[in-house]
């Protein structure tokens, strides 16, 4: 197993793409602090992780309190003893990112990622400590005039790479994600509101298709784990080539 005897936190993680997070870094041997507000799914991840054999606990907390955060990080300490990976993945709800909110967007689209930074990284043992930030092609290029969350997700890519000077030296790397449309159940809901919407996107997509959760839980797998320990500071999109071709020219 690729994560044995390692300790991860994931924010947002009890839905979407932190739960599959969870559930991967789970599946290869780490135990999992679930951060959530929403307790009930929170805790059925828990027993999902705990009904195929891995090791996680359930923690209710808002990821952009400073408060929740701390709790978080004591508890680690009590159960685990410290900190290897830590995931920043929430997201405020999805009117807030479509109604360009800068209030909700700000607290807990950015803030909480420098929160549960700086309260992770004196708990986290080094070398070896890896921090994952869920950004968005949103941080690379306009899409669906969601000003605010764009440019919340381009100030996670500079945090990170100016943290990742900062903290690499002293053993914790830090890096970013940015996924495309990853069809998660809030997207689902979308698409059946809209039935043409899944097959507009994909045409967007060179690969073909849109993305899945799982997709996003590897790439954040591989740069949590030590097979990763030459990279910092490194932004990996998870896009299916949407941000390195404009299909329009393509026949
Ligand atoms: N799904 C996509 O297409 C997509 C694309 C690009 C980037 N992303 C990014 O991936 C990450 C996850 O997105 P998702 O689509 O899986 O979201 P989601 O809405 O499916 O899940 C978000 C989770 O965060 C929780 N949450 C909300 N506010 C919280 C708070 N204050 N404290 C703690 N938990 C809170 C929710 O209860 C939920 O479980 C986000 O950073 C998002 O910007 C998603």
């Amino acid at each position: 197993m690729r994560l044995q005897d390692k300790v991860a936190a994931v924010t947002g993680a009890a839905s979407g793409i932190g739960r599959a997070i969870a559930m991967r870094l789970a599946q290869e041997g780490a135990t999992v602090a679930i951060n959530d507000i929403d307790a009930v799914a929170g805790q059925a991840l828990e027993s999902e992780i705990e009904r195929g054999g891995g090791r996680s606990f359930y923690l209710h907390g808002d990821a952009s309190s400073q408060r929740d955060i701390a709790a978080l990080m004591s508890e680690l300490k009590n159960r685990c003893g410290g900190l290897d990976i830590l995931v920043n993945n929430v997201i405020a709800g999805s009117a807030a990112v479509a109604g360009n909110e800068w209030d909700s967007l700000t607290e807990v689209c950015l803030r909480s990622y420098w929160i549960a930074m700086n309260a992770a990284f004196p708990l986290m043992r080094r070398p070896g400590a890896g921090v994952v930030n869920i950004s968005s092609v949103n941080a690379l290029m306009g899409f669906g005039r969601e000003h605010v969350y764009s440019g919340m997700k381009a100030a996670i890519i500079g945090l990170s790479r100016s943290m990742a000077g900062e903290f690499s030296p002293l053993g914790i790397r830090i890096n970013c994600i940015c996924p495309g449309t990853i069809v998660t159940d809030r997207w689902k809901e979308e698409f059946e509101r809209d039935p043409g919407m899944q097959e507009r996107l994909t045409r967007l997509y060179p690969i073909g298709r849109l993305g899945s959760p799982e997709d996003v839980a590897n790439a954040a797998l591989f740069l949590a784990s030590d097979e990763a320990s030459f990279i910092t500071g490194a932004v990996l999109t998870v896009d299916g080539g949407l941000t390195a071709v404009n299909t329009a020219f393509e026949k």
